[in-house]
């Protein structure tokens, strides 16, 4: 690697430093890696940090390619059960073994499939379990800059006293996908650890990539851009609560996403998954079944962030016709 390059990164490293602050988390570059991409993150730590045969405790449902990343790596998978404020914390007690070694990995922020925002009272009892119980968290936070309503909570790791908390974050969910630029924050040892698997995996991420997310997180652009990326999210969020509102109404349940672009509709009707998976097919619509990311049967995830507006308008309107058997 050049000089020049190695400079680049240690910058990208302290903007990334200077950006997590605001998020109320104390980082020196030095503990933290940057990645291709938070799916990178997930990887390398499932190979070098976590045991083969541990357990990782996970909401229910969860980031699907999460879950195949954590198998591929040997992990025994648990699923537990969120309501409206985050995962349930009696539940993740009760499952955990102590003598067993497990993780726990979260999406506090508008969660991937469902969208929920844990709650700071919700973010409190989760910190004091897993320090009676010894559980390190792996914390995905690749959304949190896409609130729409209020700042959320700030971060778990924002909390961490004991080092217990390794905490993920991208560009691909705010800036650019094609990016392929994310952090892991940890300790000092860890990120050492990793970074040396990171180099054996690929060299480091391309320094073009890293002079780019640097250029944006140091020149205050990123932090105008998400300032239009809401503007247009909140307009698309409207325009699909309206258009389930009046198409799907009784026929399914959703909530109001405080952020990031996912509504997890939760449909009722005699037509089985399978179905309406491919009536809708039939109809140029790809739906997102609730049954590849756990057993919930019943349920569709919703991205209003992608689609154009008159399209997420349509799909939805003959969502509506399918699931009351007139599609
Ligand atoms: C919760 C979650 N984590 C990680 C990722 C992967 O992000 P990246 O594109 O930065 O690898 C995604 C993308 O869908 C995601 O939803």
């Amino acid at each position: 690697m050049g000089m020049r390059s190695r400079k680049v990164i240690l910058k990208l490293r302290q903007a990334i430093s200077d950006y997590l602050l605001q998020k109320g988390i104390l980082a020196s570059p030095y503990s933290i890696l940057i990645v291709s991409g938070a799916l990178q993150a997930l990887q390398l730590i499932s190979i070098r940090l976590l045991q083969k045969g541990s357990t990782v405790f996970l909401e229910k449902p969860s980031y699907l390619y999460s879950l195949s990343t954590f198998q591929a790596a040997g992990m025994h998978l648990s699923g537990i059960g969120m309501d409206e404020e985050g995962i349930l914390p009696k539940e993740l007690k009760e499952k955990n073994n102590k003598s067993e070694r497990s993780i726990l990995y979260t999406i506090p922020n508008f969660h991937n499939p469902t969208g929920i925002l844990m709650t700071e009272e919700r973010r409190k009892e989760i910190l004091q379990l897993v320090e009676k119980e010894q559980l390190p968290i792996l914390e995905d936070d690749v959304y949190g800059d896409l609130w729409l309503d209020n700042l959320p909570p700030s971060p778990l790791k924002a909390a961490d006293k004991n080092g217990n908390i390794l905490y993920i974050g991208s560009l691909s969910k705010s800036l650019s996908p094609g990016l392929r630029i994310g952090w892991i924050v940890g300790s000092q040892a860890v990120i050492e650890r990793l970074a040396d698997l990171k180099m054996q995996t690929d060299y480091g991420s391309s320094s073009l990539s890293q002079k780019v997310a640097y250029e944006w997180l140091s020149s205050g652009l990123y932090e105008q851009h998400l300032e239009q990326i809401r503007e247009q999210l909140l307009i698309r969020r409207e325009v699909t609560l309206k258009t389930l509102n009046e198409y799907i109404g009784d026929l399914g349940q959703w909530r109001i996403p405080q952020g990031g672009f996912f509504i997890w509709l939760r449909v009722f009707s005699d037509l089985s998954m399978r179905e309406i998976y491919s009536r809708s097919l039939e109809k140029g619509i790809l739906l997102n079944p609730g049954n590849i990311y756990s057993q919930t049967n019943t349920a569709f995830q919703i991205s209003f962030a992608n689609a154009a507006i008159e399209d997420i308008e349509t799909g939805i309107q003959k969502l509506g016709f399918i699931l009351r058997g007139e599609g």
